[in-house]
């Protein structure tokens, strides 16, 4: 048996803008082994979320998405796959954590009922048990009075409760690829922790593998054993989060990492920034994505795209500044 779980190989996720289909998603490879913990960073409009969606078929229902490429997991392809297939696998062996809680919850039913069903459906739990594990999950997530909130709707809780409960819910199966797109960032500090801390245990306890998506610079250290940095649709760098944190090479990279507080910053200094912003998929640059706001680049970099070259073990760099030393092509 392989260890892989996840392989998602030259995958182009495309939408129709002004009558061109423009990828959101622009040939991203991406292998997260059974028990990994990787992350996705990058700015607003990178592709993350539409990459992340799209391993469930969550972007299916917008009326025109084109897929090309392969989502492998556990072998099988899932771009191939049937939707109530895909249904079965989502909250049993993948499940799925959102910003927006009330997508993933249903608005005329109990935190209870809901919660007991995904038990007893997936895990086979008669109705006590199922309500015994519900509420040690409610309190897990910081619910503090758990019994309380299985008994109400999710219009009855606070923003920050339902999203508790979702985050319950998508843990309480044991999936084993737990897919997280910025589950925290509507929480305040200490919860966020604590969530963090669940996802962890789960993670050394059961060896659920998740894919981490975040602004959060400080989560991914504390969390991720692997990064990937996107960039308008592709991924631009990817290392160990150790080897990204000490060297970062890409200078879209080097500039996410300046702009935290503690790297690279002096005190009282403002923060710096990187120039510009993300352009929309019309205005994407032909040559390399980040061209046009990197310190760096030269009329090649904006005339031909990089290859990702691997310059160290598991360290790859999409840019032309480490291509042209000859190194390896991945
Ligand atoms: N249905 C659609 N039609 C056209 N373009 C789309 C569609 N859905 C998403 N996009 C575009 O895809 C790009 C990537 O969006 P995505 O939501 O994945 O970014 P993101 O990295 O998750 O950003 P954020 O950090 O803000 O969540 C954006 O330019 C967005 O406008
Ligand atoms: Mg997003």
């Amino acid at each position: 048996m392989s260890d892989t779980i996840l392989e998602i190989k030259d995958l182009h996720v495309l939408f129709p803008v002004h009558k061109k289909w423009l990828p959101a998603v622009d040939g991203v490879n991406l292998k997260i082994e059974k028990g990994e913990i990787t992350g996705v960073v990058g700015e607003s409009g990178s592709g993350k979320s539409v990459m992340s969606q799209t391993i469930l078929r969550l972007r299916d229902h917008d009326t025109n998405v084109r897929y090309e490429g392969e989502i492998l997991f556990e072998g099988e392809d899932l771009l191939k796959q049937p939707l109530n297939k895909i249904r079965d696998i989502r909250g049993d062996r993948i499940s799925v954590i959102f910003q927006d809680p009330l997508t993933s919850l249903s608005p005329v039913h109990t935190v209870g009922s809901q919660l007991s069903e995904v038990l007893t459906l997936h895990k086979g739990l008669n109705k006590e048990q199922a309500k015994e594990k519900a509420i040690e999950m409610l309190k897990l997530t910081g619910i503090p009075n758990p019994e309380n909130c299985f008994k109400q709707y999710p219009y009855e809780l606070s923003g920050g409760m339902q999203q508790r409960v979702m985050i319950a819910m998508a843990l309480s199966c044991e999936p084993k690829l737990l897919i997280a797109d910025e589950p925290t960032t509507a929480l305040d500090v200490t919860i966020q922790e604590q969530i963090l801390q669940l996802i962890r245990e789960l993670n050394e306890k059961l060896g659920m593998s998740v894919l981490f998506i975040t602004h959060d610079m400080g989560a991914v250290a504390n969390l991720c054993h692997n990064v990937k940095v996107m960039y308008l649709g592709q991924v631009v760098e990817e290392a160990s989060t150790e080897e990204l944190f000490q060297n970062p090479l890409h200078p879209y990279t080097q500039g996410l990492l300046s702009c935290i507080p503690h790297l690279g910053v002096k005190k009282g200094e403002p923060l710096p920034v990187i120039e510009g912003s993300v352009p929309p998929l019309s205005k994407v640059p032909v040559g390399c994505h980040f061209c046009t706001r990197c310190k760096m680049a030269d009329q090649h970099c904006m005339e031909h795209e990089p290859p990702a070259c691997e310059v160290a073990p598991g360290h790859v760099v999409k840019c032309w500044k480490y291509a042209e030393s000859g190194k390896q092509e991945v």
